[in-house]
Order: structure tokens, then C-alpha cells, then sequence
């Protein structure tokens, strides 16, 4: 059993060096990216807190042979399975190739709703060789949910995930 609970009192700069010390710690010697997508998705769940929705979409092919990002591993209510580059907030982090910090999705043009309690989100790119290889989504029903602290500590995660996923 694996037993990663967080201490509620944590800060969020803890949160996330602890977050990511689990999830290196269950994915260092596991090649298969599904099963690793999985385990973080569900990680970022048990330690980072006001969520409804935590995962991944990975960068592949439209059916008319284009990229586009398509839904991976998550946690959270089912969300859409396609979207192209150009389009929502996950489609600016691949094509930017930067992280999305939305504290109000109302307010960001062409946002997708997967959840209509999705207030704020923050999506961070996973880059492999110079490329966006895949994102992490989180989504709140909070609004201004995320500041650049989770940014930061998201994106040393993404860091950690670039030949793992
Ligand atoms: N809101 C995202 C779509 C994915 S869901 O949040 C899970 C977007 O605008 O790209």
C-alpha cells in the first residue's frame, strides 16, 4: 500500500517538494508512461488541496494525422478527449510552451469547460528534448486558486516528469 498523506498544516512550498518526492519515488523505475501519468494524477489529488480535476493531456494526432493534445491519466469528472493546439487554456500552454496561470477562466478567451465548477486553472507543459511532450492540467471551483508558488512548484514537477510520461 502506498500511504502518501500530506500534513494539512504544510506550505505550499513543502506541499510540492513533498509531492514531488512521491512522485519520484513511484515512478523512477517505471517505464511505462500510463502507469506513471496514473500515479501522479492521483499524488497531486492527495496533496494539493481545492481541486476538481487533476491530469494530464499528451501531445499526439488528430485522426487527419495534425498534433493535437489528447486526454491522458486524470482525476476528476470526464473531460474532453481532443483539443487542438490552438484552443483553451492547454492548448496555450503547448504552443506557447509556457505556463497558464488562469485565476479566472470566465475571463480567458476560448477557455474549454470540461467542469462547470471550474473557476481557476493552471496548466504547466512537459517538455522532453525541447519539445512539449505533454501537459498537467489542475482545474479549482475556487476562484484565484492558484498563485506562482503552485506555478513554481508545479513546473519543478514537470521537470522531474520529462522522460517519464
Ligand atoms: N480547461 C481546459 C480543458 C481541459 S479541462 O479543464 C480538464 C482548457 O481550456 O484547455
Amino acid at each position: 500500500m502506498y500511504d502518501f498523506k500530506p500534513d494539512p498544516a504544510l506550505n505550499t512550498a513543502e506541499r510540492y517538494r513533498q509531492l514531488c518526492n512521491a512522485v519520484d519515488a513511484l515512478t523512477s523505475d517505471e517505464p511505462d508512461c500510463v502507469a506513471n501519468m496514473a500515479n501522479v494524477a492521483a499524488l497531486i489529488w492527495e496533496f494539493i488541496p481545492d481541486l476538481n480535476w487533476s491530469g494530464f493531456y499528451r501531445v499526439g494526432a488528430s485522426k487527419s494525422g495534425d498534433k493535437e493534445l489528447v486526454l491522458g491519466p486524470f482525476v476528476g469528472r470526464p473531460a474532453c478527449i481532443r483539443i487542438p493546439l490552438d484552443k483553451g487554456v492547454c492548448g496555450a500552454a503547448v504552443s506557447t510552451g509556457e505556463t497558464q496561470l488562469v485565476e479566472d477562466v470566465h475571463a480567458f478567451p476560448g477557455h474549454i469547460a470540461c467542469d462547470a465548477a471550474s473557476r481557476s486553472e493552471l496548466v504547466v507543459p512537459v517538455l522532453r528534448d525541447g519539445a512539449v511532450v505533454a501537459v498537467i492540467d489542475l482545474d479549482s471551483p475556487n476562484p484565484e486558486r492558484f498563485t506562482s508558488e503552485d506555478a513554481a512548484g508545479l513546473e519543478k514537477l514537470a521537470l522531474l516528469l520529462s522522460d517519464r510520461v
